[in-house]
């Protein structure tokens, strides 16, 4: 049976290397929107809150995945958003309508909260400021406030407000999704390519370690896409140090290959936003690379139709709730791989979002669990550290309507110094399973730890709070290492970790 076996080989070695991988690859964002913060991070009298009221399951959970920076307030609900309405003591914090998704925002949870939460799980904050209804004035007040010591209006207001020492936030995005109609004070690439220009420079001066985040495309499929990056990074190239990407994908059509392919569309995006601000750099004959800041991707469909139902103006809904099934754990895997690939231009990235809200994982006033898509990112942040190497797939290829898309998506990291070397891999072959072969002989003395993987006979299946385990990794018997040669078995439509030390 075994040589009727479709095959696949990867070509790997230490010295062809991709790039560092930069930890906050593996970042995610907490949007005021829904269930995100409200039930998700923060529920008080909850019987897993602390006595600041955040969910201390849901922090284990994150902690699983070691989450290295998370983006935060927004997404569209930062365009019309006032930072200071959410500091200071909370009885005196207005309750406001929240225009970009319809509800109501007490104000309840702020910066600080914010701040202590993210202390406590471990993660460094990536912190967007409102270039929407608000300007470069509000951009500069809130570095402040957040990165001077003391003895300023600012510092001192969050001194006063039982925060003694700065926060030192070091990455800022400047706005959100500006491109969008839809986004409150949406504006032209020049309009906003000039206040990202100001804003940048003016934050830079407050403090000039920070690092800044210029809105590209909220999506591929923007008309504006590719003029709005070159507008915007002619006019801020010198301030920006990071240019951003959105996607999203869905299967509205059912249909898993062309789902399944969508990692394809996300690399060609990543590669044209690359050319952009490379033509850039041509023009301004600068010596400045701009990276790219992938931070917002997912899987985002499940959830529209019931949405739609929303009653307006009521306090944290049940909004974009996707219930996450194996095919999408399948992309996500393929996503991840897709930007681990690109590691030596794509620096930062954020699963959007992380609790409850197109989310890895959800809660209810009883529990909190691991959606599908929890699987793979948590492999790619815990065992990817280190070196993406230059991994060649020779694999087939089915057609589909991003073009030629290969039956099996893999990456390999490796990380010299604590002796590991880890593969990831996805089998999108939904009929067969697929023989993969890998020369190791240059990574001499090191052993087949494990494999884990991941399957499910139903494409459709998800995890629910009755039954958190139906999807979910196993360590595998499907590879074995003999003369520095790796055999592996990836099952049909099966998401796989192999991993060696030394
Ligand atoms: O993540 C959900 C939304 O998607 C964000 O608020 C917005 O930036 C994007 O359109």
């Amino acid at each position: 049976m075994a040589d009727k076996l479709k095959k696949a080989q990867v070509i790997i070695d230490p010295n062809f290397v991709v790039g560092e991988v930069d930890k906050r690859i593996y970042g995610s964002f907490i949007e005021h929107l829904g269930r995100a913060v409200y039930e998700g991070i923060y529920q008080p009298g909850n019987k897993f809150a602390d006595k600041n009221g955040l969910r201390k399951d849901v922090m284990e959970l994150i902690k699983e995945i070691n989450v290295p920076i998370v983006r935060y307030p927004g997404g569209n609900f930062v365009s019309a958003y006032n930072w200071e309405d959410g500091v200071g003591p909370v009885k005196d914090r207005p309750k406001k309508i929240e225009l970009a998704w319809g509800v109501v925002e007490t104000n309840e949870f702020g910066l600080n909260e914010f701040m202590d939460w993210a202390k406590q799980v471990g993660t460094e904050p990536m912190y967007a400021v409102n270039l929407g209804t608000r300007g470069i004035d509000d951009a500069k007040n809130i570095v402040e406030y957040c990165n001077i010591k003391s003895g300023t209006y600012y510092s001192d207001l969050r001194i006063k407000h039982g925060v003694k020492e700065p926060h030192n936030i070091k990455l800022w995005c400047l706005g959100n999704e500006m491109d969008g109609p839809w986004q409150m004070g949406h504006r032209t690439a020049a309009e906003y390519g000039m206040l990202a220009a100001r804003a940048g420079q003016i934050m830079k001066l407050v403090d000039p370690t920070i690092e800044t985040v210029a809105c590209g495309s909220s999506s591929l499929t923007m008309p504006s896409f590719g003029e709005w990056e070159r507008t915007v990074l002619e006019c801020s190239y010198d301030t920006t140090d990071y240019l951003s990407l959105h996607q999203y994908y869905g299967n509205h059509e059912n249909d898993t290959p062309n789902f399944l392919a969508n990692s394809v569309a996300m690399d060609q995006f990543i590669t044209q936003v690359l050319s952009v601000c490379d033509y850039v750099k041509a023009v301004k004959r600068s010596k400045k690379t701009i990276n790219l800041s992938f931070d917002e991707w997912n899987v985002w469909y499940h959830s529209n139709e019931q949405d739609k139902k929303l009653e307006k103006w009521v306090q944290h809904p049940h909004q974009l709730e996707d219930v996450y099934n194996f095919e999408d754990l399948l992309l996500v895997g393929s996503m991840m791989i897709t930007l681990l690939r690109h590691a030596d231009r794509v620096k930062i990235a954020c699963l959007a979002q992380l609790v409850n809200v197109i989310a890895p994982i959800m809660t209810s006033d009883t529990g909190a669990w691991r959606q599908t898509i929890f699987y793979p990112y948590m492999h790619a942040s815990v065992y990817g550290r280190g070196t993406a190497l230059n991994t060649v797939v020779k694999v087939d290829t089915y057609e589909s309507k991003h073009g030629d898309a290969p039956y099996v998506d893999s990456v390999a990291i490796y990380d010299e110094e604590n002796g590991a070397l880890t593969v990831f891999a996805v089998n999108k072959n939904l009929e067969e399973d697929i023989e993969l072969n890998i020369d190791l002989r240059q990574f001499e003395g090191f052993n087949l730890k494990e494999h884990i993987m991941c399957t499910h006979d139903d494409l459709k299946a998800v995890n629910t709070e009755e039954n958190p385990d139906n999807v979910k990794p196993v360590s595998y018997n499907g590879s074995k290492l003999e003369d520095g040669k790796l055999t592996s078995i990836l099952p049909k439509k099966s998401w796989n970790v192999i991993r060696f030390t030394k």
